[in-house]
């Protein structure tokens, strides 16, 4: 599949086959994440993969959508500003670069970083979806995740259990281009 072909066929899927994840799986799909462009290739994303059934189960407090715990895989999207605070952070900082800039550089690389993720797992024929609505301090809990390291988001992963679930609709290209009116 060619990555045309891979944005096309993307699509949020919310219901999975209980087919389970082949091994190696979750490592295919961060070497993706991991090839990503970031500011300053400062790679700024960290990831924590679930494939175990019980430790999926035990976060289940943390969504309000109970499909979310039923995909065989949980990938748990996390940033990391520390990094920007080694060298380069000090450098941007003594320029009077704020610290929340820093945060929302690593929420921006981790969200490009998510998407290389989950166009890699629709090219290997698996569903994603991506879930902002949770509750990042009982996850952060259950996982022993310290800070600095924050959680963003999640991604389920796991085989669609059907192809009926439908494609959103999306503007056109005429609708999200401005052209240039000078
Ligand atoms: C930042 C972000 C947060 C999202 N959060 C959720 C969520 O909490 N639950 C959910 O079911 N889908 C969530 N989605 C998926 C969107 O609903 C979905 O991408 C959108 O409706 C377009 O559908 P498509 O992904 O099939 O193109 C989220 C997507 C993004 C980018």
């Amino acid at each position: 599949m060619d990555v045309i072909n891979a944005i096309r066929t993307r699509k949020s899927v919310r219901s999975y086959s209980d087919k389970p994840l082949p091994k190696g799986i979750m490592q295919e799909l961060i070497e993706a994440a991991r090839l990503a462009p970031s500011c300053k290739n400062l790679q700024g994303y960290r990831y924590i993969p679930l494939t175990d059934k019980s430790a999926i189960y035990s976060l289940r407090d943390a969504y309000k959508q109970r499909f979310v715990c039923t995909a065989p895989g949980l990938v748990i999207a996390c940033f990391y500003p520390p990094t920007y605070s080694k060298s380069s952070w000090e450098k941007s900082r003594d320029k009077g670069v704020d610290k929340e800039v820093c945060r929302s550089i690593a929420m921006r690389d981790l969200a490009i970083s998510t998407a290389f993720l989950v166009l890699r797992a629709t090219e290997l024929g698996l569903g994603t979806c991506y879930i902002g609505d949770q509750k990042n301090e009982i996850i952060r809990k259950r996982l022993g995740i310290q800070l600095p390291m924050e959680v963003l988001a999640t991604i389920t992963v796991g085989y669609p259990k059907d192809s009926s679930s439908k494609k959103r609709k999306k503007l056109s290209i005429e609708e999200i281009t401005h052209l240039d009116s000078v």
